[in-house]
């Protein structure tokens, strides 16, 4: 994945972490909030393990441990 695909996936997640927040400041039910925050963790964890988990053998490669 390149810079910018990936930097379209960072920008979709931050807008839904807002989207979120907006709608729990506006009142959304605490289920709501749960259900979101559900979603939004397996968007978080299928990211890092995923996408970011990618650069893995680039990286050490690099040297980064
Ligand atoms: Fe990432």
């Amino acid at each position: 994945m390149n810079y910018e695909s990936h930097k379209t996936e960072h920008d979709a997640l931050v807008r839904q972490v807002l989207d979120v927040q907006a709608k729990y400041r506006g009142g959304a039910s605490g289920a709501f909030s749960v259900e979101m925050m559900n979603f939004l963790q397996s968007c978080l964890v299928k990211h890092i393990t995923g996408t970011d988990k990618a650069y893995t053998t680039f990286l050490n490669g690099k040297g980064v441990k």
